[in-house]
This record gives structure tokens, sequence and C-alpha cells, in this order.
């Protein structure tokens, strides 16, 4: 019960991978606050776990739109005091080829994916420094993209990477104020991810156009096996706590792609080595 007397916020905590975080911190005494743009998802899940005994509250956020979210910042306030962990969850999907993704497409993929992470931490960080302790942590959800990037997912891997470069700063600048920064990347997930990206999209951008070609040519380019990198929300989280209770920086959820990072790695080290060989 180590989150005894904690609050952990996570956004897109009505389903999938925020849906399962949310079971790990409630199970380890946590107060959760869902926020979700499918309120009823949330509503759900936060009754789901108030039968258990949880304090648990769910409020419909859009975290595209920064007032919404300063918005249920001020709920959080209210209702819990302050909080501990907030964990920026929640991204979007739009597969297409690069030059088929409208100017919709990036645009709200990027809102949501980069500045709802950013809206999300600008809001509760002021919540966090209310708090105290050495359990305080902002958890953001990157994704194995980043290390296995596929074609006809640009908007998205784009995204990715840019929550990296800022959970790597924002990592430095709380250090010292002893707030965590850690970065989860999962791996394909059997969750409602492209079910709920198509119903999150506002209509005034048009709708969210879903080709299962691109998802065969993202799977092929991508090098990955199905049998290995797919997992439930569930099994993504088996090893959270562990993690982050040794404040790790990156958090590998599951898949076998190891071999993919090296070789990345490798190419990088080796461009230094030939920049150094002719100084
Ligand atoms: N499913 C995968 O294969 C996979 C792989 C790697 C990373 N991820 C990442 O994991 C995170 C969670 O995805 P998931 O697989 O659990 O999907 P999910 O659909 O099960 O959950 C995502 C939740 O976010 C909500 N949401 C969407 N847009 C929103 C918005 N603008 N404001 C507030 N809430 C919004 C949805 O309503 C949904 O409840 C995402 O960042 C996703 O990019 C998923």
């Amino acid at each position: 019960m180590e989150y005894r007397g904690k609050t952990v916020v996570i956004t897109g905590g009505g389903s999938g991978l925020g849906a399962a975080m949310a079971d790990v911190f409630a199970t380890n005494g946590a107060g959760l606050a869902l926020l979700d743009i499918d309120g009823d998802r949330a509503e759900k899940k936060a009754a789901e776990l108030q039968a258990k005994g949880t304090d648990a509250i769910a409020m419909t956020v859009d975290v595209a739109d920064k007032g919404s979210v300063v918005t249920a910042a001020r709920e959080v306030e209210a209702h819990f005091g302050s909080c501990d962990v907030v964990c920026p969850n929640v991204g979007v999907q739009q597969f297409g080829a690069i030059d088929k993704l409208t100017d919709n497409d990036w645009a709200w993929v990027h809102t949501v994916n980069v500045m709802g992470v950013i809206n999300t931490v600008s809001a509760f960080l002021p919540l966090v420094r209310k708090s105290s302790g050495d359990s305080r942590h902002i958890l953001l959800t990157a994704s194995a993209s980043c290390f296995t990037p596929g074609a006809r997912m640009a908007a998205y891997v784009a995204t990715k990477y840019a929550v990296v470069g800022y959970g790597e700063v924002l990592r430095m600048e709380l250090a010292e104020e002893g707030i965590n920064v850690s970065m989860i990347f999962p791996a394909g997930m059997t969750t409602r991810h492209l079910e709920s990206s198509r119903a999150a999209r506002p209509a005034a951008l048009g709708e969210s156009k879903l080709d299962r070609e691109d998802v065969e040519v993202m799977m092929a380019s991508s090098n990955i096996s199905v049998d290995t990198h797919l997992a439930s929300a569930e099994h993504a989280v088996r090893n959270l706590l562990s993690e982050l209770r040794a404040k790790q920086p990156y958090i590998i959820t599951h898949g076998s792609y190891r071999a993919q990072v090296e070789e990345q790695q490798r190419k990088v080290l080796d461009a230094f080595d030939r920049m150094l060989a002719n100084p």
C-alpha cells in the first residue's frame, strides 16, 4: 500500500493503458482522478474502483483544450488537495502515408499528443509541488514506435519523439525539486486505441480515416513480430511500480525489439567514430 494517502491523475484513464495504470495505483492505496474525453468510460472505471474502496473521481476532459485541463486540475485540488503522480497518457493514432496525411491530421495528432501532454503537466505541476515526498512522479506515455518506427505512422511517431524530447528536459528541470520523471514505451497493446482515437477526433477536423493497408504496411516495415509485440495493457503495467520505485527514466513494457535499439545506437556511435576519425 505504498501509495496510501497519495493522489494519482491519469489522462485517458477510462480505457486501456490508463485504466490498467489506475488499477495498479488503486491496488496500492492511491486515490485516483481519471480524466478522459470519453466521460462515460472514465465514470465507469471510477465507479469500478470506488466499489473496491478507492477514492476515485472522473472528469470529462479534452487534453488538447488547455482550459479543460486547468478546470480539471482545480477539481482535483478541491477534492484531494494536491497530487503526487501525474500520468499524461493520452495519445491518438492517425495512420497515413506522408503525402496522404492532411493538415488536419497533422494538427490533430500534434495538438493532442504533444500539447495534450504539455497542457497536463503545466496544469498539474503546481499540485505536485504542493505535495512532498519521494514518490512524486510525472509518468509520460511514449511508445515503442520511437525505437521501431513503421511506415504510414509519421504523424504519430513524430509526436512520440516530441514527448520523449519534452520528457528528457522535464526530468532535468524537476530533478532538483525531487520530482521524478519517467517515460513508458509500450509496444502494441490489445486496447481500443484505433477506435477511441477515431471517436475522439473533433468533427470539425473531418473523419479520421483508417485504411487497413496502412496497418499492414506499418507492420511489415517495422519488422516486429505480432506474437511478441502485442500484449494486454494489464501485462504492460506488471512491473510499473517497481520501475517507478527505482526511479527508472525509461520503462519498457514488452516486445522483442532490443536488437533494433542496439542497431540504432550502434549507427549513432559509428557516426561519432567517423567524425572523430576525420577531426
Ligand atoms: N495500443 C497500443 O498499441 C499502443 C502502443 C504504444 C503506445 N500507446 C499509447 O498508450 C496510450 C494509451 O493508449 P491505449 O492503447 O490505452 O488506448 P485506449 O483507446 O484504450 O485509451 C486511450 C484513452 O484516451 C482517451 N482520449 C483520446 N483522446 C483524448 C483527448 N483529446 N482528451 C482526453 N482523452 C482522450 C480515449 O477516450 C481513451 O479512453 C496512448 O498514448 C498511446 O499512444 C498505445
